[in-house]
């Protein structure tokens, strides 16, 4: 075999590796910058060398983001993508090619910031959204319009005019900083799996099924791109700013550049300049204005070749692992995470970074005492890209994961089917004991003042609270023998106890930490069940006709009632007179409503507008924000605004006021 044949072979094996854990792993073992180089290494390779290239080679391959639980359409043009460097000098040649290309005719170029979401397609009818679609494989997406109209900056009818009757405009789907951490923060809380980056936020944001889980994580989008016929400019730019007056959110970068030396101008300033910006970006992307020197310019197979992507160089730091830690969560779940020697990124000092799971450890080969680069995942959670295996010794040792819990020494079992390793020892082993008292004192759960991480262990440390129904037991008196409380602090305490036993039911629910049930979850057994004991005799096939309880989550609850460590906690709960029950108001009154879908608008006299939404759902019903033709009834109150009254009318909607709906549902 030649060495040639045999590079293309390893480079192939590489990037599959790389892939897998990228898109099946979600934990990137190397970082963008090596991950581009390999892949242009073997490009190189199989140009230069046709007869070893293979259909299958990953340089063939789009990444594909479909799911099969969305429909799919074909785009109109497909979704491309851009031709990419991370060297100025490459940019510059691009800017030569291109003069080149036109002949030597002056061309302008519009600078743009590359952001670092998921792209989009929107296709426009008349001035009304018809359908978005994400990028899936270029050729066709997934239509996701439902969870996209939760954007507030998208027009779902656009505004000014001028618009062709038919056009695309493409952008970015984004997580702006603020949210993607207000997002992880929230999924620490409830020990869910972080985000590495605002992308995989965003893309996994925008394949959710449930459109009112993505209006709350707070997306936004920025366009950057229009197609179609009859567009109102001869240029890139003008187009922009006519789809600006019509209503969307463009790129608020763009600038218009005349020379190389305007192009490196943009990029040093930008390289740092982007720290300030509130969403991520990845590089910055240049395009030829002008609308007939694009078409002049044209296509290759992959790309148009009147646009470049600079990408910004991912900061890392190569430093000294230390050890590696395993830690044990709420949930039994071991987390291995990397101790390193302090190192500066990105102006903060990171001394730690996870590790993720087993696979991520073999996959990168990690030995004690090793160079580690380590690497900001869209500058918030440092991970571990690659090793210096060079600078090695020949005494290291490849880092093992623990066989036995490290709090408790329980040999550890491996959940089917995925790559966590978990303490079965739960009701036994410390971490998961104090990590399931501090959940229950926790703010959206029994919101028990002045107990936090801290106070959580050193009550369990001295022996004060070894469950949570035991800190039903705790008394002032209890808390004075530990040196952390002074009398103010512990009638504080013993308060918010108090104050927790008026906690509603569906909050009791959430607070037990039934593993997979979370805030949403808890909400819906309590409406169904109406009271602990229902829910205590309910088998996996009936809680499974609860909405949202799927299959791992029914027997997930049907095992942690059926024990009588959980069974004994709940009585000792109940008898210290926690909310076991809702509230009659509350309880679900009937299904008169299923499968009606109601639009409420103005202002009511009987009940308040959230009552009147309450009511429709504990009758079965739906209610939604717009009226489509699939809309029921419109129930209407007084000052309801006139566009809504007219498209009632004009679809033959039933309007109905406050007085007809509380007969309907008596
Ligand atoms: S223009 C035909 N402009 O980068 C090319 N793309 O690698 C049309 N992106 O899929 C794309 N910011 O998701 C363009 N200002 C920008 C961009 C941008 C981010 C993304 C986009 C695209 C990818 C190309």
């Amino acid at each position: 075999m030649t060495d040639i044949r045999q590079r293309v072979l390893e480079l192939r094996d590489e990037i599959n590796r790389h892939n897998h854990s990228y898109y099946v792993l979600n934990s990137p073992t190397i970082s963008d910058y090596d991950f581009d180089m390999l892949l242009k290494e073997l490009e190189r390779l199989e140009k230069e060398h046709p007869e070893f290239d293979d259909p299958l080679s990953p340089t063939h391959r789009v990444g594909s983001d479909i799911n099969r639980q969305f429909d799919q359409v074909a785009h109109v043009y497909p979704m491309l993508s851009l031709g990419n460097t991370y060297s100025i000098a490459e940019v510059e040649e691009f800017m030569r090619r291109t003069r080149q290309a036109l002949d030597g005719q002056p061309f302008d170029i519009v600078g743009e910031m590359k952001y670092d979401g998921t792209s989009i397609s929107l296709i426009y009818e008349h001035g009304r959204l018809v359908r978005a679609v994400t990028r899936g494989d270029g050729e066709k997406g997934d239509v996701v319009t439902d969870n996209i109209k939760t954007i507030r900056s998208i027009p779902l009818q656009l505004t000014g005019s001028g618009w062709p009757e038919m056009f695309e405009i493409r952008g970015e789907v984004l997580l702006p900083w603020e949210a993607f951490e207000r997002l992880n923060a929230e999924r620490a809380f409830n020990e869910e799996p972080l985000f590495a980056n605002p992308r995989n936020a965003a893309s996994g944001t925008l394949k959710l099924l449930n459109p009112a889980e993505v209006a709350h994580r707070g997306l936004d989008a920025y366009f950057y791109y229009v197609l179609g016929e009859n567009l109102p400019a001869d240029n890139h730019y003008d187009n922009i700013m006519a789809a600006k007056s019509w209503g969307f959110k463009v790129a608020p970068i763009m600038t218009l550049l005349h020379s190389i030396q305007e192009v490196d101008e943009f990029i040093n300033h930008w390289d740092t300049a982007r720290k300030e910006l509130p969403v991520a970006t990845d590089g910055l992307v240049f395009k030829v204005n002008s609308l007939r020197q694009q078409l002049n310019l044209g296509f290759t197979a992959k790309s148009p070749r009147w646009a470049i992507a600079y990408k910004f160089p991912a900061e890392r730091a190569l430093t000294r692992l230390r050890f590696v830690s395993f830690e044990v969560g709420r949930s039994g779940v071991v987390t291995p995470v990397a101790n390193l020697d302090p190192v500066l990124l990105s102006g903060t000092i990171v001394k730690r970074a996870s590790l993720h799971n087993a696979d991520i450890i073999r996959s990168l080969d990690i030995h004690d005492g090793d160079m580690v680069y380590v690497e900001k995942g869209g500058e918030i959670i440092p991970k571990i890209t690659g090793v210096d295996t060079s600078a090695r010794g020949d005494e290291a040792r490849p880092v093992e994961f623990v066989t036995h819990c490290p709090a408790c020494g329980t040999p550890l079992v491996r959940v089917e089917g995925e790559a966590a390793w978990v303490c079965p020892n739960k009701y036994g082993c410390p971490p998961q004991i104090v990590g399931r008292i501090e959940h229950f004192v926790g703010r959206r759960m029994m919101n028990i003042d002045g107990i936090g991480e801290e106070t959580a262990q050193l009550l369990y440390d001295n022996g004060l609270v070894a469950n949570i129904a035991d800190l039903y037991d705790l008394t002032a008196d209890k808390l004075l023998t530990l040196d952390r409380f002074a009398e103010r602090s512990a009638q504080r305490v013993i308060q918010g106890i108090e104050d927790s036993k008026s906690v509603p039911f569906e909050r009791v629910i959430f607070a037990l930490s039934i593993p997979f049930v979370g805030e949403t979850g808890a909400k819906k057994l309590a409406r169904a069940t109406g009271d602990i004991d229902t829910l205590m005799g309910m088998t996996i096939e009936q809680l499974t006709e609860i909405e949202d309880i799927g299959g791992r989550i029914a027997e997930s609850i049907v095992e942690f009632f059926a024990n009588d460590v959980n069974r004994n906690i709940i009585e000792r709960l109940r008898a210290a007179g926690l909310q076991m029950s809702m509230p009659q108001d509350d309880r679900p009154k009937s299904d008169i409503l299923a499968g009606k879908t109601i639009v409420i608008s103005g202002t009511f006299t009987h009940n308040s507008r959230d009552r009147y939404k309450e009511l429709i759902d504990l009758n079965g019903g739906k209610n939604s924000g717009s009226i489509s033709k699939k809309t029921d009834y419109l129930l209407a109150g007084d000052n309801m605004g006139p566009a809504k009254l007219e498209k009632a009318t004009s679809l033959g909607i039933p309007i109905i006021d406050e007085e007809t709906f509380l007969k309907m549902i008596e």
